[in-house]
């Protein structure tokens, strides 16, 4: 059966590829709108030779690029980032994003935090007044510590769950950087800032899935036309 094509996101992706053309270090996030995003430049780089590096924010979208042909470079081999472009779980009209339904995170944010230029892309079902009205906030933790931040966590929101794989036996899933993932919901954020702040002052707590620096745009992809916040 054909996959069913989400024409939404993929006109976000595809106005986010104009944008990446005049750019020689590209960082890329992670998750499904990523991977569309790699299909798009892969096409395109079939056609035109751009000179361009990319660098992966996870094993996923790695692997991504090298079954495209396309190398994936790294940190330590390039001065800075031009541009990033990332997914994103939910995103709100001022600006603030959550991500890390694919447990990639924290290296997203550390795209994030070294690139000039940081692009979420999104389809408007991701689109919210404030954030945390549909996705929970994903904590990257030191398994280590796992219990008494889960414990700590579940007394500052409304429920809170160690993420585990799909399959019975998976256990809980390990991040890119060995660590666990705490899913904790707690409805609309008023202040996502101030939430990041007490959730990373939390020893054990690695990085939250709330992003709110460096946000250059949102790119949000409707039926017949895209957004740009
Ligand atoms: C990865 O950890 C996430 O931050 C993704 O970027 C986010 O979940 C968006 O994924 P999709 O593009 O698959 O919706």
């Amino acid at each position: 059966m054909e996959k069913s094509i989400n024409l939404p996101k993929l006109n976000a992706v595809k106005y986010s590829l104009n944008l990446l053309k005049s750019n020689k270090v590209i960082g890329l996030g992670s998750g499904s709108t990523i991977e569309m995003l790699i299909e798009e430049i892969s096409k395109m780089l079939r056609i035109e030779n751009l000179d361009v590096s990319f660098i992966p924010a996870s094993t996923q979208t790695y692997f991504k690029l090298i079954n495209l042909g396309i190398k994936p470079a790294s940190l330590d081999t390039i001065d800075e980032i031009d541009i990033t472009f990332d997914g994103a779980d939910e995103v709100d009209e001022r600006k603030y994003v959550l991500k890390g339904r694919g447990g990639a995170l924290f290296r997203e944010k550390i795209l994030s935090y070294f690139s000039k230029k940081y692009i979420i892309i999104v389809d408007d079902s991701k689109y919210s007044k404030k954030i945390g009205e549909k996705s929970s906030v994903a904590i990257e933790v030191l398994p280590y510590a796992i219990n008494p931040v889960f414990k700590k966590i579940q007394k500052i929101c409304k429920k809170a769950e160690i993420r585990y794989g799909g399959r019975i036996k998976d256990g809980p899933i390990i991040t890119d950087n060995g660590n666990y993932i705490i899913d904790a919901y707690f409805g609309e954020i008023d202040d996502p800032l101030e939430l990041s702040n007490q959730i990373n002052s939390i020893c054990g707590v690695i990085e939250n899935g709330i992003f709110y620096q460096n946000i250059t745009k949102i790119i949000v992809g409707y039926e017949k036309e895209v957004k740009v916040y």
